[in-house]
C-alpha cells in the first residue's frame, strides 16, 4: 500500500512542470529508500550526478553521506533520502523560495506516507521546513520535536567538500544520531 503510494507519488513528480527546472533538467530524482523507514533524510536538491542517475545523493556529497550514515550505524539502505526540490537547479544554484514552496507538497506526501519517526535536514534550507529560525551553523546536530516527530537538522555535507574543518562536526553529530538510534531518543520539552 504504502509503496503503491510512493511509486505514484514519483510518478506525479516525474511529470511535473509546475517550475521552470523541469526544462533544464534532465529527469527528476524523487527520492529513495524502504517504504517503512524510521529515518527520512532530506537534501536540498538534487545535483549534476543525481540529476542523471534520478537517484538522489550519488556524487560527491552521496559518498560523504554513505560515511557519516556508517558512523550513525546505519545502512543508505535503510533510510529514505529525498530532497526539498525535485529537478536540478541550473549550475547548481540554490532553489528559490518559489519553487521550494511548489514543490512543497510532494514531499509533505513522501513524509506522511512513509510515517518517519526522525527526520534528518541537511543544510540550512532544508532544515528551515521544520525549524523556519534555525541558524543551521549554531543548531546542527541538535534533537527539536516537530509535528510528533523527531528532527535533527545537520551540516549539509557538501559544506565539508569546500570546508573540510566541518567534516569533524558532521562526524560528532551523526555519531550522536546513532547513539540516540541506539539507546533511545532523550525527552525534550
Ligand atoms: N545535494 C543535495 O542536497 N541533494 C542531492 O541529492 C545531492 C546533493
Amino acid at each position: 500500500m504504502t509503496i503503491a503510494l510512493i511509486e505514484s507519488i514519483a510518478r506525479e513528480i516525474a511529470e511535473c512542470r509546475a517550475c521552470q527546472l523541469c526544462e533544464s533538467a534532465t529527469r527528476a530524482v524523487p527520492g529513495e529508500g524502504p517504504a517503512d523507514a524510521a529515518v527520512m533524510l532530506i537534501g536540498e536538491a538534487p545535483g549534476a550526478a543525481e540529476d542523471i542517475s534520478g537517484r538522489p545523493f550519488v556524487g560527491a556529497s552521496g559518498r560523504l553521506l554513505d560515511a557519516l550514515l556508517q558512523r550513525a550505524g546505519l545502512d543508505r539502505s535503510r533510510v529514505y533520502i529525498a530532497n526539498l526540490v525535485k529537478h536540478r537547479p541550473p549550475d547548481n544554484r540554490d532553489p528559490t523560495r518559489a519553487e521550494i514552496r511548489s514543490c512543497q507538497h510532494f514531499l509533505t506526501r513522501q513524509i506522511n506516507a512513509i510515517n518517519p519517526r526522525v527526520i534528518v535536514p541537511l543544510g540550512r534550507h532544508a532544515a528551515k521546513y521544520w525549524i523556519p529560525n534555525v541558524q543551521i551553523v549554531r543548531h546542527h546536530g541538535q534533537l527539536y520535536h516537530v509535528d510528533d516527530r523527531l528532527v535533527v537538522p545537520m551540516l549539509h555535507p557538501a559544506a565539508a567538500l569546500y570546508q573540510r574543518s566541518t567534516l569533524p562536526l558532521m562526524e560528532v553529530d551523526f555519531e550522536r544520531l546513532g547513539g540516540y538510534l541506539r539507546d533511545g531518543f532523550p525527552t525534550v520539552s
